[in-house]
């Protein structure tokens, strides 16, 4: 048993994080100004993109893409099976149609073997998700999608930094939508981000965030029925001033992530995998128990060692209101997601964590 308990995540939030917010409340201007744009220039900066716009947080940002693009009732949206619920909420938000695909065990991501089996004539986006920090095979999933002609919305949520062949995810797709809640690897508690390379999104995104406004002829005017979508500016602050140092932080958890691949020798627990083409970012190390194993009995025993686990993500269509609606035997038709979700297990791994933590941690999940 660990002397002290370790969560399963915490931020790391410096003085220095502090004091950018403390000039912020202290300057009076406390809605979205300034340092919101300047996090808005470091992420464009960060990604070699066209344009970044910053909103209240990652789930609004997804909302925000199919708005723009007027997806609606009768359009069918292809979404992974296993990710946190948030990926297909927004698709029922606009009243479309979540169509799954199961993921791959290996990356947690969508089976890109199994996507053109899932498309139809309705079909008018696609949502990979880049799930705890691994992207998916965005260079299939963009080949598929120019051959069908369907947008992709790419969700980065746990994503920020990760990259296949060097390009950064959020950039293969239309949109790139990332969260900055306090799981991630740089928060400004609740806060997203999403990039996009046509002006014409941008402008929309920028109104639709903001009560539809746009200033015509010096004068405020609202051209259609927006959001109040914002962030506020000392949270831009908070999370800019962490986007200095994101590439340190990265390294750092890469370092940490390594010692867990030294450490973890258990044939009941099967380690994620990075494919050679990609980095992993590591928001979540997420473990896969063996069939045998009780994830409940696993999370009860790390507990008991003062160790904080947690399941990784949901299998979407197992959720009562995607039960309810689609109807979906969801263990036979993704049982690669059932499995995620009901053996997989996210284990701590940030920052603030020392090589000996992840020693301590790896020895009693040895005995699992
Ligand atoms: C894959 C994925 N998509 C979307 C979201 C939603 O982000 P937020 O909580 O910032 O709304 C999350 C949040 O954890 C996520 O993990």
């Amino acid at each position: 048993m660990l002397d002290k308990f370790i969560p399963l995540a915490s931020p790391d939030i410096t003085d220095e994080d502090i004091a950018c917010v403390v000039k912020v409340l202290k300057s009076g201007m406390l809605v979205q100004g300034e340092n919101v744009l300047a996090l808005e220039k470091s992420f464009t900066d960060y990604h070699k993109n066209e344009h970044a716009i910053a909103v209240s947080n990652g789930t609004a940002t997804m909302h925000l893409a199919l708005i723009a693009l007027g997806i609606g009732l009768g359009d069918e949206v292809i979404v992974p099976a296993f990710s946190y619920v948030a990926t297909a909420n927004v698709v029922e938000l606009v009243g479309a149609t979540c169509v799954f695909v199961d993921v791959d065990l290996d990356t947690f991501t969508i089976d890109v073997t199994k996507i053109e089996a899932a498309v139809t004539s309705k079909t008018k986006v696609i949502i990979p998700v880049h799930e705890f920090g691994l992207a998916a095979d965005m260079e299939a999933i963009m080949k598929i999608a120019e051959k069908h002609n369907i947008i992709v919305l790419e969700d980065s949520a746990c994503a920020l930094g990760a990259k296949q062949n060097g390009k950064s995810t959020g950039t293969f797709g239309m949109f790139g939508s990332f969260s900055l809640h306090p799981r991630k690897s740089i928060t400004s508690g609740e806060g997203g981000m999403i990039l996009t390379n046509s002006t014409e999104m941008d402008k929309k995104l920028r109104q639709l965030r903001n009560h539809g406004v746009e200033m015509i002829d010096g004068n405020m005017e609202f051209v259609e029925a927006g959001f109040n979508y914002r962030m506020t500016d000392f949270q831009g602050a908070l999370v800019n001033n962490q986007m200095q140092r994101l590439d340190v932080t990265l390294a750092k958890k890469q370092i940490l992530a390594a010692v867990y691949f030294n450490e973890l020798k258990n044939n009941a627990l099967k380690l994620p995998t990075v494919p050679a083409d990609r980095n992993h970012t590591w928001q979540t190390f997420h473990i896969l128990l063996a069939e045998e194993k009780n994830q409940k009995e696993v999370l009860a025993f790390l507990k008991k060692n003062n160790i904080g686990g947690n399941y990784g993500a949901q299998c979407i269509p197992a959720m009562k209101y995607y039960k309810t609606k689609y109807n979906l035997d969801a263990k036979q038709k993704f049982p690669n997601a059932y499995m995620s979700y009901t053996h997989g297990i996210a284990l701590p791994l940030y920052e603030k964590l020392t090589e000996e933590n992840i020693k301590q941690i790896a020895a009693i999940a040895n005995l699992l």
